[in-house]
């Protein structure tokens, strides 16, 4: 048995380091215990030593880039079980190139759990630490200083720091936490292992925060389990506005009535059109046969729900007809219902970039939306995307269906939500099934992601590179499935 004792602060290149040594050098995983420094089992043993890294041009490891990525988040977790987790799915990788694609593999979900974890804590240290001003104003290099304390639940400290660094750029700043800490003076961005203390940070700057807070809460929009899952109660005890919230959250109701009465009431835009459009829908229209052409042209009359009535064109799909690969959008948005193409606007080019750094060609695929009419509600002299309702997008299923028939994919990919309700009746929650390959009917796979929009609405810097990530990583993964 050999024995390996590691930092384990987050640092991937100690473990990399390690890992590859081993691995070149033909060690099994049950013949390494790994061990934390300063761990308990850590005190009765010396770290053995590696053996030697392969020499130039002797045969390297590989492992795919999703490996990497999800190994550099799991460095981070705080169970000591991540580094040799992680060494075993480096050996099982080796003959086994796609082991990361079979979700129901034991190792896999953990790891894929412990990636989450470590990534939902980052998101929440770049959300809940808040700087107070320490020192008297304008420091020696005329910046101001500010200290921060934050109690994250993994090592996430260094992986973190880049994003206060970009945001925080023009204050010099520390941030402690019983983890190590980080701190920015202008020039360099400093990154400690040493545990730290809470200070005493209460200042006359908690009540310019707590008025702020309260002023900008918004009754209206308050969902208390939405609420609670981005803010848990753990964190409260170091942010300075939750004692707030248990009375704002007591006072919405009769705060949404009392706004409700200083309203004026409006008629609904376009009411009495909508109104018309639907009670005089035509019948069905005759199922074409034959080409998408044909099915193009009699979809871009098509009358089946109101939606026409507002909507400049029909945008309908567009692709080969014999492509291997179906995208399912929501609907078209704003520039698409003036060009008439599917996802020519923002989301369009969120989409992609992905496929394109996954090395899919856009001209390969077919292309289309669930809902084949831009929904959308006016205001002033802009156009506010709507969701589309369950009836329209099952007025809107028939053309699918028939693009499906014609196209025959043998991989159809739903994007958000509204597409995987297209397929499926049932309130299947899209993170539970996202990633998957599922079987659908005659001998066609189902691949579920998340919307480019929806991508385009995270606030948080961070989050969004990550997820932009993700949904590349989704792009590989239907590459390789389509192939
Ligand atoms: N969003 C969609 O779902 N489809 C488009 O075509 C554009 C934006």
């Amino acid at each position: 048995m050999r024995r390996i004792v590691l930092e384990g602060r987050g640092d991937f290149g100690e473990w990399r380091e390690a890992g590859r040594a081993l691995a070149a050098a033909g060690v099994p995983p049950e013949e390494v215990e790994w061990l934390e420094k300063g761990g308990d089992k850590q005190l009765f043993w010396e770290h053995d030593a590696l053996p030697p890294q392969p020499a130039e041009g002797q045969k390297q490891m590989t492992v795919p880039a999703a490996f990497i990525e999800v190994a550099s988040a799991v460095i981070c977790h705080s169970d000591p079980i991540r580094f040799s987790l992680l060494y075993r799915l480096l050996w099982r990788l080796q003959p086994d190139k796609k082991l990361l694609d079979v979700i129901s593999d034991e190792d896999v979900s953990r790891v894929r759990l412990m990636e989450k974890s470590v990534r939902g804590d980052a998101h929440k240290m770049t959300a809940f630490v808040r700087f107070k001003e320490v020192g008297s104003g304008i420091s020696m290099n005329g910046r101001r200083k500010f200290l921060a304390w934050f109690e994250p639940d993994h090592h996430i400290v260094a992986k973190t720091a880049p994003f206060f660094q970009k945001r925080f750029n023009d204050m010099d700043w520390i941030i402690l936490t019983p983890k190590g800490s980080a701190g920015w003076d202008g020039q360099k961005l400093t990154i400690s292992n040493e545990p730290c203390e809470k200070p005493n940070l209460t200042d006359a700057a908690d009540e310019l925060w707590r008025t702020y807070y309260a002023s900008i809460f918004n009754p209206a929009r308050l969902k208390v389990k939405a609420m609670q899952a981005e803010m848990p109660k753990k964190y409260w005890k170091n942010l300075p506005e939750a004692d707030l919230i248990p009375r704002l959250i007591a006072n919405a109701e009769s705060e949404v009535l009392a706004m409700a009465e200083r309203q004026a009431t409006r008629p609904l835009p376009f009411h009495d059109r909508l109104q018309e459009a639907a009670h005089n829908l035509p019948t069905q229209p005759k199922a074409p046969t034959g080409t998408l052409e044909a099915l193009r042209e009699e979809a871009a009359t098509c009358a089946r729900c109101p939606l026409h009535a507002r909507a400049t064109q029909t945008v309908f799909g567009e692709g080969p007809s014999n492509a291997a690969v179906m995208f399912v959008g929501e609907q078209p948005g704003d520039q698409e219902d003036l060009a008439g193409r599917p996802f020519v606007g923002p989301a369009g080019k969120v989409f992609d970039q992905a496929i394109a750094e996954a090395g899919i060609d856009r001209a390969t695929l077919y292309v289309t939306n669930a809902v084949k009419h831009f929904k959308y509600e006016p205001r002033g002299k802009r156009r506010i995307h709507q969701k589309p309702n369950m009836g329209e997008v099952k007025h809107c299923r028939w053309w699918l269906e028939l693009e499906i028939e014609l196209v025959k994919p043998k991989l159809i990919v739903a994007m958000g939500a509204t597409a995987l309700a297209s397929f499926t009746d049932t309130k299947l929650r899209l993170s539970e099934i996202r990633g998957q390959a599922i079987p659908i009917t005659d001998g066609r796979l189902l691949f579920v992601t998340v919307h480019p929009s929806y991508l385009l609405r995270i606030p948080d810097d961070v989050r969004k590179e990550e997820e932009l990530a993700r949904f590349t990583a989704d792009m590989r993964h239907i590459k390789h499935l389509a192939a």
